[in-house]
């Protein structure tokens, strides 16, 4: 899905540079489960927010590949990357990132009214249910535990059939019991949907399931 040539990326920090992403090539169309490992502060999330075009590089190239269709990332549109994120990534976070006011249901609801698919309602109910959320459909997040808020948040990235998942450390802030339920999960969805799953974890049961695991350096 995605190719990288030479990509680095700087934050500033005050007159001078902090450089996180040196020189940085790899291609991720060769495999389906990609994992991002790397100390704290080696770039995990940097990585992950430039390959769904929210930061941009600084130096090299990022290209997204589906087919015929081509997106040089670094020179695209405001307006082609907004589309290229909502069709075709889905995210999952650490923190879960639902959106507290809106129910179980909404929450889903909201990737796919983004998309302009029909039969939303139906679709989204569907996913709840395969995800075992079928009772909980008009519970708010909070009233959620930490697994059911992950599941709902992995129902919510899936909902639009995306391409790619990105999913930044997914099982940081679970238990182990309930990790390993999430990451039995993404690799249920993500067959199911033939997505390409890119996953920032320092979990070894994630890096073990991976086809790819790319290390970065602090
Ligand atoms: N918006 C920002 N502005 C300035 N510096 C930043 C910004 N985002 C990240 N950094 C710095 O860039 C480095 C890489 O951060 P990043 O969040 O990508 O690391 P990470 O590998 O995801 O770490 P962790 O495992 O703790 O999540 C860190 O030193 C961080 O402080
Ligand atoms: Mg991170």
């Amino acid at each position: 899905m995605f190719v990288l040539n030479n990509v680095a990326k700087y934050y500033r920090d005050g007159d001078s540079k902090h450089w996180v992403l040196h020189n940085f090539t790899h291609d991720f169309t060769k495999h389906q489960y990609i994992c991002v490992a790397g100390p704290s502060g080696s770039g995990k999330s940097t990585l992950l927010n430039l390959l769904c075009g929210l930061i941009s590089a600084d130096e090299g190239s990022i290209q997204f590949r589906r087919g015929e269709e081509v997106i040089q990332l670094g020179t695209a549109t405001p307006t082609v990357l907004r589309e290229f994120r909502r069709h075709r990534i889905g995210f999952i976070y650490q923190f879960f990132n639902l959106i507290p006011t809106l129910t179980a249901l909404e929450n889903v609801l909201l990737p796919l009214e983004l998309t302009r698919q029909r039969h939303l309602d139906t679709i989204a109910r569907e996913r709840l249910h395969q995800l075992g959320l079928g009772a909980r459909i008009n519970a708010f997040p909070e009233e959620l535990s930490g697994g059911e808020q992950q599941r709902l948040a992995v129902a919510r990235a899936f909902a639009h059939n995306p391409d790619v998942i990105l999913a930044d450390e997914p099982t940081g802030n679970l238990d182990r019991d309930t990790a390993s339920e999430v990451i039995e999960l993404l690799w249920r969805e993500t067959a199911r949907t033939e997505a390409t799953l890119i996953v920032a974890s320092h979990d070894e049961r994630v890096s073990a399931r991976c086809e790819d695991v790319l290390s970065l350096a602090s």
